[in-house]
């Protein structure tokens, strides 16, 4: 039966699934579908869920459990809650406040946040709005005038960390993006023009308020602001694909502060990420969206925090979407854990509002199952509280 309760708002929604089925009933297919897609025939994408049911967590009672701390520190940054949203591109399409909305509901819940190259809302708007820690998530371009200038506007912006993307050397293989013809802008064709007119609330907004820009970008690249470009095509052709670990060491370098490699899944580049100074790496396969047949996160996480996590703050992104899946993780040895889709799905059904019930979804249970697995903080758990099948 249709839950028809489901339709009408955030606050009804329980889990992921709840945003994503109202996300699917408010945005245009190509959007909804360029947030829920991945690459090829989405094995990795749903494998990164998955993997988590591969194991069992083992709880431990009469601890005393009243009183919980569910702070986590990540790259010398404390965090009130172990998940945080990872940077995402394009979020004004979702819904009209985008990265503003994001990072209101984050700096509420006392979480980590990132900004994309190709984020939609200033780093230094959010630099000027937002107090909590902030993470920037670099894109290297063929051309160095925009990595610097980025560089540049995050000092300015007072950002805390930098994020490098490694997975997106060239862009994935996103097949539901060809069929719908998703581009950034979104351009009006026949057959978009009819999930416009299908959605007036989506529409009017994206017609009527600010206009849609890349402000990270837009001084230096028309792709993707002014011409309109298949994300996929985006990358490819504008992303430097010569990088390698001297460019990162270089771009660390140049940046000064917190770094972190975004996409490391072998235990060898886990190695190197530290032999380069950077303070974390994000292990992750980009959601899917990049090499279908990937290894997941989680299934990579213990040989890495084996090999490098006295050294380097390992955090496991994506895939997550319950708390038992980040206390799993956690029990592994990550320091945080952080995804994209669990909020922009909200993100898309409700904006602020939607992000923060995400977030307080996730708060709440993470405190809920802490309680249940008989620990007080989040350091006392541990591979005796975790078994594989
Ligand atoms: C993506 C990039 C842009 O679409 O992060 O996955």
């Amino acid at each position: 039966m249709i839950n028809f309760q489901l339709f009408k708002n955030t606050k009804n929604c329980r889990n992921t699934n709840d945003f994503r089925t109202l996300a699917k009933a408010k945005l245009p297919s190509a959007i909804f579908h360029y947030i829920d897609g991945a690459a090829d025939d989405e094995v990795t994408y749903r494998r990164n869920t998955e993997a988590y049911e591969k194991c069992d967590l083992i709880p431990n009672v009469l601890a005393g459990v009243e009183e919980i701390d569910t702070s986590v520190e990540v790259m010398g940054m404390k965090i009130d809650i172990p998940m945080f949203c990872s940077p995402t591109a394009l979020q004004r399409l979702f819904h009209y406040d985008g990265e503003r909305a994001v990072a209101k509901a984050a700096e509420k819940y006392g979480t980590l946040f990132g900004i994309s190259s190709l984020g939609t809302v200033s780093l230094q708007e959010i630099g000027k709005t937002i107090s909590t820690p902030k993470m920037f998530q670099f894109y290297c371009h063929k051309d160095k005038g925009v990595n610097d200038a980025m560089i540049e506007m995050c000092k300015q912006a007072n950002f805390d960390a930098i994020a490098l993307t490694v997975d997106t050397i060239t862009g994935g293989n996103r097949e539901r993006d060809l069929w719908t013809g998703f581009t950034t802008p979104p351009k009006l064709t026949p057959k978009s023009l009819i999930s416009f007119v299908l959605h007036p609330n989506w529409s009017l907004n994206y017609l009527l308020r600010e206009k849609f820009s890349l402000p990270q970008l837009e001084q230096h690249v028309n792709r993707g602001t002014n011409i309109a470009v298949s994300v996929g095509d985006y990358l490819s052709s504008m992303l430097d694909q010569s990088m390698d670990w001297k460019d990162a060491e270089e771009i660390n370098r140049k940046w000064g502060k917190k770094f972190c490699l975004k996409g490391v899944m072998s235990v060898d580049d886990a190695k190197r990420a530290v032999d380069i100074g950077a303070d974390a790496i994000m292990v992750s396969n980009h959601g899917g969206r990049q090499l279908d047949g990937c290894i997941s996160p989680f299934e990579q996480l213990a040989e890495i925090v084996d090999a490098v996590g006295d050294r380097i703050d390992v955090i496991c992104d994506g895939g997550i979407r319950r708390g038992t899946h980040v206390l799993k993780a956690l029990s592994v040895g990550a320091k945080a854990c952080s995804g994209g889709r669990w909020y922009l799905y909200a993100l898309a059904a409700g904006g602020q509002l939607g992000v923060e019930k995400a977030i307080s979804n996730m708060k709440n249970e993470i405190e809920r199952d802490m309680k249940l697995m008989g620990v007080t903080k989040l350091s006392q758990l541990s591979r005796k509280n975790i078994k594989f099948r």
